[in-house]
């Protein structure tokens, strides 16, 4: 009856969040009962000029202090509990999910699939599978917020972050920006389709042949430049890039960092910051020739250059 108040629950991970809610809601509940009730019913059977027996007031009990102090804090540290091994599995998507590139900017979305297909305020999901959104702005700070799965996820320019989810329910779903963003803020959505995977599969053929995404980054890597002194074969010494997703990079400063998708985004917009042990600090700054989008197919094609192997 109460899942008539609630958007549809279209993920699992939607249905483990409401029950958290009713969980938080039980609890206040309870507690408004257990005060409420009991002050309702002394008000009235003290109240000015009562019968009642006032001789012999009660000057504390043990039992009372002691229940209603570890009563409490066992509730609130299993919610706690609760809530917190949600929070951390919303915030490590599955490494199997199927990575969706997403570019936010005044006042649109833009969908990218490994596939190569793009969509703008659509974006198109098979069932059955964790999907992770990875994410980025273009301007402004915007939210990615998607009821039906119960996900909402701000959107930063300069940063990646994710938020993701397993469609279980084919159907047409809305897709809301949730931080204002300016003018056209309001309308700054669109829709997820989820589709059966044959389905899904078709609707991917019917965008028609294009490029994967990493195909179309190792064209922008060669288009760059980047090639010419990454590839090994110049006369500038820089890193070498097959073999460096999901990989540890020693820099230069002794920190240790993770390959991702960050430090590649940050290698190419701000190389100066990162700069790997035993290298020199030779490469320019690439900020205002690459898109958004662009970082997102070079990274998908350096990705796709460790793909299936063990890392190390
Ligand atoms: Cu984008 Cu609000």
């Amino acid at each position: 009856m109460w899942r008539h108040l609630f958007p549809v629950e279209a993920s699992p991970e939607a249905r483990e969040l409401d029950w958290l809610f009713l969980g938080l809601l039980a609890v206040t509940v309870l507690f408004l009962v257990l005060v409420f009730v009991p002050l309702l019913y002394f008000s009235i059977k003290y109240r000015c000029g009562s019968k009642a027996d006032r001789s012999n007031p009660s000057s504390g009990s043990d039992l009372l202090e002691t229940g209603w102090t570890v009563f409490p804090t066992v509730i609130g540290l299993g919610l706690f509990g609760w809530g917190a091994a949600l929070y951390f599995k919303q915030q490590n998507p599955p490494a199997n999910a199927l990575q969706i590139q997403v570019v936010g900017k005044q006042w649109m979305w833009k969908f990218q699939h490994a596939e190569g297909a793009r969509e703008i305020n659509e974006l198109h999901i098979p069932t059955g599978k964790p999907v992770v959104l990875l994410m980025t702005s273009q301007d402004v700070i915007h939210d990615v917020f998607l009821p039906a799965f119960r996900v909402k996820q701000d959107v930063l320019p300069g940063k990646y972050t994710t938020e993701w989810f397993t469609p279980t329910r084919p159907g047409a779903y809305p897709l809301y920006c949730a931080e204002y963003c300016g003018t056209l803020h309001s309308k700054m959505g669109g829709r997820v389709v989820v589709m059966e995977p044959a389905d899904y599969e078709r609707w991917l053929v019917s965008e028609g042949p294009r490029a994967t995404l990493a195909a179309s980054g190792e064209q922008r890597y060669r288009d760059l430049g980047c090639s010419g002194c990454h590839d090994q074969r110049g006369t500038v010494r820089a890193p070498p890039l097959t073999r460096l997703f999901g990989r540890k990079v020693a820099l230069q400063d002794g920190q240790i960092v993770l390959a991702d998708e960050r430090y590649i985004r940050d290698s190419i917009l701000l190389p100066a910051s990162q700069i790997v042990a035993g290298y020199e600090n030779l490469m320019p700054s690439y900020q205002g020739r690459v898109s958004e989008e662009e970082i997102m197919e070079i990274t998908a094609y350096l990705k796709s250059l460790t793909e299936g192997e063990a890392p190390p």
